[in-house]
């Protein structure tokens, strides 16, 4: 793992810890001179291998806990811990490091690179991480298959339906074996049927392959599909269940 990446280790304190633990985290925007609170002392543990959902209304601060999570935005305050690295207390570019070589993501419009293929688009986390070409390529087809796109290879983004970029999108954030992957409303861009089959993917993915999921919603049936529902309003944890299926 890349030198840049370092960190208090829970593994090497001996102690069985979360994959990612959230102490008192808040975040506050500044928007001229208006302070807006998005998330006001968040406590949350989540363990490895968790299907779960930040649910919540408009504003409640689901993007800005995923962002965290992701890596993408940083604490005001608060402890955040990723599989023991103190995130927090990390530089940008040790963070930069861990997001490629540990975390997937999964956007609502799918974020797909437009002028790259199918294939293309799923190699290039791979190729990123220095993974020759080759060999990515080969890696991405297996990941395809997986996500049922076989014989879609070498298509543009433009020439798929939403539900099949969705598809290639699954594949891209799973193709490195992340420990955790973060999804931000993944299908509210997706009709009801579409949805449930990506969610239905999702699921697999975390079954088989011990994935840990952490995704946002308003859908109730998204909710309904997670193995943990974690509801936010105005910043905080309203509610956190984990539902028996
Ligand atoms: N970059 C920003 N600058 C200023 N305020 C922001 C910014 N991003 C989010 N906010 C504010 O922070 C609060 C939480 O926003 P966030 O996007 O996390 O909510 P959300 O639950 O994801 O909402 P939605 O369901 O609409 O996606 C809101 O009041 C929002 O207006
Ligand atoms: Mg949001």
């Amino acid at each position: 793992m890349n030198e840049g990446i370092r960190g208090t280790s829970y593994a090497q304190a001996g102690a069985a810890a979360p994959l990612a633990s959230l102490r008192g985290v808040s975040k506050t925007y500044h928007a001229g001179d208006d302070e807006i609170r998005a998330l006001r002392g968040i406590d949350l543990d989540i363990a490895a291998g968790e299907f779960l959902s930040i649910a919540g209304p408009s504003g409640s601060g689901k993007t800005t806990l995923l962002n965290l999570i992701g890596c993408i935005d940083v604490v005001d305050s608060g402890d955040l811990f990723i599989e023991g690295r103190d995130i927090a207390r990390m530089r940008k570019s040790g963070l930069a490091d861990f997001r490629r070589e540990r975390l997937g993501f999964i956007f609502q419009s799918y974020h797909l690179v437009p002028v790259l293929t199918a294939v293309e688009n799923v190699a290039l986390p791979l190729e990123l991480l220095g993974v020759p070409g080759r060999e990515a390529r080969d890696k991405a087809r297996a990941m395809l298959a997986e996500v049922g796109l076989s014989g879609k290879e070498e298509r543009f983004p433009s020439r798929m339906s939403g539900g099949q970029q969705q598809r290639v999108a699954v594949a891209r954030a799973l193709v490195k074996r992340p420990a955790l992957v973060l999804a931000d409303e993944p299908t509210a861009n997706l009709d009801s049927t579409t949805g449930e089959a990506i969610l239905d993917l999702m699921q697999a993915m975390n079954e088989r392959h011990g994935t840990t999921f952490v995704f946002s919603t308003h859908d109730r049936m998204v909710m309904e599909r997670a193995r943990r529902l974690v509801s936010l309003h105005d910043g905080a944890i309203m509610a956190d269940e984990v539902r028996i299926s």
